[in-house]
Order: structure tokens, then sequence, then C-alpha cells
């Protein structure tokens, strides 16, 4: 049977390295898929409103944009690939507009939890990705995905990651952890035991945390090496099934709570209602209530 792979393309930038690493991938994959593909920029994904109306009820966002179109295109794939171009050491914003969107991922979370997916940083200079990397690894763990590899590639043009960037070999590697299994962790760098993720924030006592999952643990340097032990917070948002059922969970009861404490909340705002003066946009000019 014909698979679908769902082409993220975060760059808005026609027939940019995004667009043609996620088409180079595709080429190398050896099953029987078809490509489909979207450009997060050229989609009208509007800003959050943190309303949380997409966790009760009918669990739908009641904005009317392209983001359930999009929402949509990533439940029915059977696997997807994520390619983010670096913009100012992180990577460009179309990314992070539609994963904060993501209360709405809970709905889908049957169909979302597991689909393989593979991720590229992609970066103009040399080791100058900043934490593009991390934010694609972020965004596949948000949604559910089940993270088979990413990589940082190199390339300033369109197309210049294959010509010094080693584009070709990166996507052929992450299209066969696509198809196959997860990549392996090279021993030689140190991981969160947890996640995988490679990023972590070094906090003082030999305490660190790992932001990809934000476990927090220790490390030690021994005659193995640098070793990194972590253990999962009280608030996992994506470490098994179960860690997303509960966390799901848990903000629902955040709206009892709300409401039980209604009256103390509303009489600290009401401290800061005259503080301060807003500039706003020329379009939308609503009075601070
Ligand atoms: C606004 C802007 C900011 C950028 N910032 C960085 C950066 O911080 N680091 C870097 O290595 N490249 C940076 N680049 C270069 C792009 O990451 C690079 O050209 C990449 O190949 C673009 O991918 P695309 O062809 O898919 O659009 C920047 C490009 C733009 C347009």
């Amino acid at each position: 049977m014909v698979k679908d792979l769902l082409g993220i393309v975060c760059s808005p930038r026609k027939f940019g390295n995004s667009e043609l690493f996620i088409k180079e991938l595709y080429r190398h994959l050896s099953g029987d898929w078809n490509l489909r593909l979207m450009r997060l920029p050229e989609l009208d994904i509007r800003p959050c409103k943190a309303c949380y109306a997409c966790l009760f009820g009918e669990m739908r966002c009641r904005q009317d944009d392209d983001f359930s179109m999009a929402l949509q295109a990533l439940v029915e794939c059977d696997a997807y690939v994520v390619a983010a171009p670096t913009y100012l050491l992180g990577p460009n914003a179309s990314l992070k507009r539609f994963l904060d969107r993501g209360l709405a991922f809970y709905a889908h979370l049957d169909r979302l939890w597991g689909k393989p997916a593979v991720g590229v940083a992609i970066a103009g200079v040399e080791g100058m990705e900043g934490y593009t990397k991390l934010a694609v690894e972020s965004f596949i763990r948000l949604t559910f995905g089940e993270l088979r590899g990413t990589d940082a590639v190199y390339g300033a043009l369109p197309g210049e990651i294959f010509l010094v960037g080693d584009g070709t070999v990166v996507a052929q590697r992450l299209a066969k952890a696509l198809e196959e299994k997860r990549e392996e962790v090279d021993p030689a760098i140190p991981h969160c035991p947890l996640c995988g993720g490679d990023t972590f924030r070094f906090l003082s006592g030999g305490r660190l945390k790992c932001m990809l999952c934000s476990s927090s643990g220790h490390y030690e340097c021994s005659e193995r090496g640098f070793e990194v032990h972590t253990l999962p917070g009280e608030h996992p948002l994506f470490l098994s099934y179960q860690d997303v059922e509960r966390h799901a969970r848990w903000l629902q009861g955040m709206k009892e709570k709300f409401l039980e404490r209604r009256k103390e909340l509303k009489a600290i705002t009401q401290r800061y209602i005259q503080t301060g003066i807003w500039i706003r946009s020329k379009q939308k000019d609503e009075p601070e209530s």
C-alpha cells in the first residue's frame, strides 16, 4: 500500500534548502510513498489566543485560519519530515507558530502518537544553527511523533547544502531511519537517557536539565567519560502515551482550579490595570479590561 510522507517546509524560500532537502530525502526512500508538502510560512496560522477551547467539548480551535487544515495533514500522514532554516540562531518562526497551537493536538492523540518522523536544521554558516536542531526535535516530540533522527546541514544559497554541506548523505541516512528504525545514539555524545536529547542546561552542584524533555538530573565525569543521568519530573509531556494523557487531564483540570480561585486572581490583576502605556497595532485598539 502506498504511504503518505508529509514534508513540513519551514522556509518561505521556494526551492530553498529546506524544500530541496525534503525532496532529496523522499528520493532515497525505498518503499512506496507519496510526498505531500506544506510550507508553513505561507499558511495563515495565527497566534494561539490561549482560550483553551481546544481542550474541551468538541476540542477544536475556534480560529478560522489554515491551522486545522495543516493539523489534518499531520493527522492523516503515515510519517513526516520537518526542515527548518535557521533565522538568527533559531528556527524560522513558522515552526513555533504552528507548535503554539498545539494544545489542539491532544484531540488527535491516538492518530498522532508514534508516527515515524525525522528532522533537519539548515544553517547558512557551519556551526551557526543555534537551537534550531533542538527546536525541530521539540516539534517532533510535541506533535507526538516517534523521533527517528535529526541533524544539521549547512548551506546558505539555495541548493548549496548539496555542494558545500553533506545534504545528500544526511538525507539518505534520515530516509533510512524513517523507514527502518531510530538512528543509534552515538555513545561518544552525551545524551539524555530518557528522551535521547543532546542539549542540556548546566546547573550548580553537578546538576543539569535536558532541554528536550525538561527532565532534571546530574552529570559525572569518570573514566567512562561524561555521563548524564536524568529522571522524569512531575510533568513529563511526551515520554510515554500515558504521560501525554495525564498532562491533558492536568490541563483540563486547570479550568476548575481557575473557577475556584477566580475572585482571588481577579483581585491580583486589578492592581495592575492602570500601569503602563501600551503601544498598539494600528488595526486594533481594544481597551484594556
Ligand atoms: C533572516 C535570516 C537570518 C538568518 N540567520 C542565520 C543564522 O543565525 N545562522 C546561520 O547559519 N544562517 C542564518 N541564515 C541563513 C539561512 O539559514 C540559510 O540561508 C538557509 O540555507 C536557508 O534555508 P532555506 O533555503 O530553506 O530558506 C539566515 C537567513 C535569514 C534570511
